[in-house]
């Protein structure tokens, strides 16, 4: 599976434990995924993602608004470092905040993010963690799944790129149904990021259309 070509470079933002992180690094680690882990940055000083990255000794970076005094100087510190890795594509693993719009824009169709449901269902504001699991139960749903999704101006409104079902089983809590896809983000984001490392992905009006081959160009548009 793995080409002769260089590895893309990827930035890992995360806001907690950090097993999506994990999964990426053990199908690299596997040689399953042609990928480098250049950074991984977090919002939160004690993120168990930033504790990993230094155990696999990959640059851990605490980058918070509140670090600053205005929201540009975040911004600037952010595409900085960015730039300063030479990042190919961000994955937000967990990341609870928003990407600032100008980081958005300088990586167009270049950002990804995973979200524990279905969308569009049980995504937007708020709907994050145990909160989208308890969603999904209360409305009394059959079947859940996750979601990679590209990354635009809004929350969880981004084109599917991968999503996979499971079932909701009919005595299961937030945290049986959490723990069921969180296996399946732990299989579809790894995914992912290797369709953009075989520059497969083709973006189209508002959909994402992979190609059944892997191409030496950058395919993103
Ligand atoms: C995952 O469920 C992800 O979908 C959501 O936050 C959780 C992060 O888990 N956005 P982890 O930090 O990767 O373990």
């Amino acid at each position: 599976m793995i080409s002769s070509s260089k590895p893309i470079s990827v930035a890992v933002f995360a806001s907690g434990r950090g097993s999506n992180l994990e999964a990426i690094l053990t199908n690299i680690g596997q040689g399953k995924l042609d990928a480098r882990i250049m950074v991984v940055i977090s919002n939160l000083s004690s993120a168990g993602a930033l504790e990993i990255a230094r155990q696999h000794k990959i640059p851990a970076i605490h980058l918070s608004q509140k670090q600053f005094p205005t929201e540009a100087e975040f911004t600037e510190t952010m595409l900085t470092t960015l730039k300063s890795f030479q990042i190919e594509l961000i994955v937000l693993a967990g990341y609870l905040k928003k990407m600032p719009i100008k980081i958005i824009q300088t990586y167009k169709h270049r950002i990804i993010n995973i979200h524990p449901a279905l969308l569009p269902s049980f995504g937007g504001a708020g709907l994050y963690g145990h909160y989208v699991h308890e969603a999904v139960l209360s409305y009394g749903c059959k079947v859940s799944g996750a979601t990679v999704h590209l990354v635009d101006e809004e929350y969880d409104s981004g084109a599917p790129i991968l999503q996979k079902c499971v079932p909701v089983l009919s005595d299961d809590t937030p945290e049986i149904l959490a723990a069921r896809v969180l296996q399946v983000e732990h299989e579809i984001l790894p995914r992912a990021i290797q369709l953009f490392a075989e520059h497969r992905i083709i973006v189209q009006n508002r959909q994402v259309r992979i190609n059944e081959s892997k191409s030496n160009n950058t395919s993103a548009t």
